[in-house]
């Protein structure tokens, strides 16, 4: 059985008051138990905030991107020792935003996945396609390409501590999604390319997310999906009532 997973990725939008706020209605809305484990991504500055906050839940406080470095003259950086010290255990690595807006690179996210699977974090590495390369026939091998360079140097053990998440990069707040079987075509593919390399039983514990405008009203198609092991969710994620709803929807 593969772990089910439900991410909020709240990206640049909460300050202090709105995280606290947020962690106290996802708190107000959660069931006695949950099918899946729910994870939330406020800021850099909040990581400490929320995991005082979400102490006693089940709710675990993940960054939204972490340096490759370990210490040192990086101006502005955040380092793997940083999130421990505040209680952050996973880390999302090679959001299309962080590739796309900070020009973040296969080599660099390699590194960082590295860095933070050595220190003990679990990763939530992600990747996808852009709408030319979907409507170009490419999408299959720039998201392989994207595997291969940013995990293929992982070892069967260390490959564990990494969740994927595939978010095709026009269904990310466009409000368009991926239909369900658009997902589980490229779930499977990506969970054949890790048996390729990895062996089938790695392959077959791998979660493997789905991330693109996941809503309350699609969640539950997409989830039912063989290869979806959840959800990475950006825009609903941001209500607690939304957020919880898809966490529902296995
Ligand atoms: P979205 O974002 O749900 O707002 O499309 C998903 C993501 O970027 O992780």
């Amino acid at each position: 059985m593969r772990n089910k997973i439900v991410a909020g990725n709240w990206k640049m939008n909460c300050d202090l008051p709105m995280t606290q706020d947020l962690i106290s209605k996802i708190k107000r809305e959660l069931p006695g138990t949950l099918d899946c484990e729910l994870m939330i991504a406020p800021s850099h500055p909040f990581l400490y905030a929320a995991f005082n906050g979400s102490l006693d839940t089940p709710i675990e406080v993940v960054a939204q991107n972490v340096s490759q470095h370990e210490k040192g003259a990086y101006t502005g950086e955040v380092s793997i020792d940083m999130l421990q010290s505040v209680g952050v255990k996973s880390v999302i690595i090679g959001h299309s935003e962080r590739r796309d807006e900070f020009h973040e690179t296969d080599h660099d996210l390699a590194a960082k996945t590295k860095a933070a699977i050595d220190k003990g974090m679990r990763v939530i590495f992600c990747c996808g396609e852009h709408l030319e390369q979907r409507q170009g026939g490419s999408h299959f091998t720039t998201v392989t390409a994207q595997i291969e360079k940013g995990l293929f140097h992982l070892s069967n053990k260390e490959l564990k501590q990494v969740v994927l998440a595939y978010e095709p990069v026009w269904a990310i707040g466009t409000g368009e999604t991926a239909s369900p079987q658009q997902a589980q075509e490229m779930h499977a593919h990506l969970r054949s390319f890790i048996a390729d390399k990895y062996g089938d039983k790695v392959a077959q514990q791998l979660s493997i997310l789905y991330g693109g405008s996941v809503k309350p009203d699609n969640a539950v198609e997409i989830f039912a999906q063989p290869d979806v092991d959840g959800g990475l969710v950006g825009g609903a994620s941001l209500d607690a009532s939304s957020f919880i709803a898809i966490a529902k929807s296995f």
